[in-house]
């Protein structure tokens, strides 16, 4: 248990800390686009001076890209156990913008929830978990362990920088464990631990033909067209039980065991209701699956955007030159990323008519995620989960990917736990994002019940 003091510290601050979670999601820190560097410089800044309001002895790195922000509690007991707390400051292009009722750099209250591109996904989770330390180190309490933030800029395209910081700073953040929240749980009365993630490998394909765009009724017929042949070949991709129909994807899928079958159908889940939150028709997916089990933990790939010819007002008649395809895999334990890439690009070309000429190239890469989850620092998260949100936890796995997880268990041996604040309704990457201040509030609690819990089993 929390010292009361640090409970209270929460409650009287309360108003301050939402208001600097409109301050901070006021900065768009759109890690995507260039034209936003300056921002994210800026939004480095606002949470290393809230990080150093709070009590902590903080350092910016800067790095070819965007800062890296390190920060740490003060005077380190090498008695105690060290944890860190990993988040990103940068945040999804916002785009479209029609879509959204308010603009996505000027926060609105609504109710209970706080709209802005960012809060959810990961301003909010990372700034509630600072909220809990500050409580700590400002009611004069003892927190029972070291505590290092680290928060970096480009998780949305990639994690380059990071990936190259950890090995050269493994020193600095050795740790007993991780602890990441950057995902979400089904409800706030079904807090989770994440004991799973997703990898993700991106690539991007293009389909050449003629030399520039063609008259499509002088030269039709006689030419092929590379948006008709991209669309046969990606159409190729999925058989109609949705199964990725590449040979030798499947390979290195760990099967789910049954044990694990019975844990993430204890998730509540509601298909009518979650079918019209999508606003599809009808759910889709692979067969012998439920949708919970193909949404975490069965392999995908997905068109992500599709580019070709004519997209202005009106008709124009011609062949396209050329045609091109955004794709992710999402990948499961223990698939590769490199591997599974080759056995797609090997696909693509076999389908490929000798008509047209094809080229892929790759993007980032992330491994997929699993730890056990009956270790004692994961007993322990589920005990400050059920106290901070006042519901028994579940163990879940998530859809989503986080690369930089798999590479904290390479270089700092550490095991991450995730324990997510978002909710299913809080649109991460989609317009009206939004964060629940009572998932805000919730979170901070289940931070400060947190360092006790992880020091006591550590
Ligand atoms: N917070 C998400 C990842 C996430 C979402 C994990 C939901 C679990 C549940 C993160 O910010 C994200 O969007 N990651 C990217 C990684 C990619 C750009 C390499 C993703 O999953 O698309
Ligand atoms: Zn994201």
């Amino acid at each position: 248990m929390p010292p009361q003091s640090v409970l209270a510290f929460l409650e009287t601050h309360a108003r301050r800390f939402v208001d600097e979670l409109c301050d901070y999601a006021r900065i768009p820190s759109v890690s995507a686009q260039s034209q936003h560097k300056p921002d994210l410089v800026r939004c480095a800044d606002w949470i290393a001076s809230r990080a150093r309001r709070a009590g902590l002895d903080v350092t910016v790195f800067p790095t070819r890209t965007n800062p890296i922000v390190v920060a740490r509690t003060p005077r380190t007991d090498r008695r105690k156990p060290t944890f860190l707390v990993y988040g990103h400051y940068d945040v999804q292009p916002p785009e479209p913008l029609d879509l959204w009722t308010s603009p996505p750099f000027e926060p609105r209250i609504q109710g209970r929830n706080v709209f802005a591109r960012g809060i959810s996904d990961n301003k909010g989770q990372h700034l509630a978990h600072l909220n809990a330390v500050e409580a700590w180190l400002q009611s004069g309490e003892e927190l029972p362990c070291n505590l290092t933030f680290l928060i970096e800029g480009e998780e949305e395209v990639g994690s380059g920088a990071l990936q190259e910081f950890l090995p050269r700073h493994r020193g600095e953040l050795a740790c007993q464990g991780v602890v990441v929240s950057d995902n979400g749980i089904p409800s706030l009365k079904h807090p989770a631990l994440t004991y799973g993630l997703r990898g993700v490998a991106a690539l991007e394909v293009r389909v050449d033909g003629p030399s520039r765009d063609l008259h499509s009724g002088v030269y039709g017929g006689t030419v092929d067209n590379p948006a008709m042949v991209l669309c046969q070949i990606l159409a190729r991709l999925r058989d109609p039980r949705g199964r990725i129909a590449i040979p030798g994807y499947y390979d290195d899928v760990a099967p789910l065991s049954a044990y694990e079958r019975r844990q993430l159908a204890k998730l509540p889940f509601d298909a009518g209701k979650y079918r019209r939150f999508l606003g599809v028709p009808k759910l889709s997916g692979e067969a012998g699956f439920t949708p919970e089990e193909q949404r975490t933990s069965r392999p995908t790939l997905e068109i992500n955007g599709l580019t070709s010819g004519y997209q202005g007002e009106g008709s124009k008649t011609i062949i396209p030159a050329w045609a091109s395809a955004k794709i992710t895999l999402r990948l499961v334990p223990n698939q590769q990323p490199r591997k599974a890439i080759t056995a797609v690009k090997r696909q693509l070309q076999k389908l490929c008519p000798p008509t047209v000429r094809l080229t892929v190239k790759h993007g980032h890469g992330g491994e997929p995620y699993l730890v056990a989850p009956d270790g004692a620092l994961a007993q322990a998260a589920l005990r400050a989960l059920q106290a901070g949100f006042g519901h028994e936890a579940l163990l879940a796995r998530e859809g989503g990917s986080i690369p930089i997880v798999s590479a904290f268990k390479k270089h700092l041996r550490a095991d991450t736990l995730l324990l997510g604040m978002a909710l299913p309704d809080d649109n991460p990457h989609s317009p009206n994002e939004k964060f629940s201040l009572d998932a805000y509030a919730r979170g901070m609690r289940m931070s400060a019940h947190l360092w006790p819990e992880l020091a006591g089993a550590a």
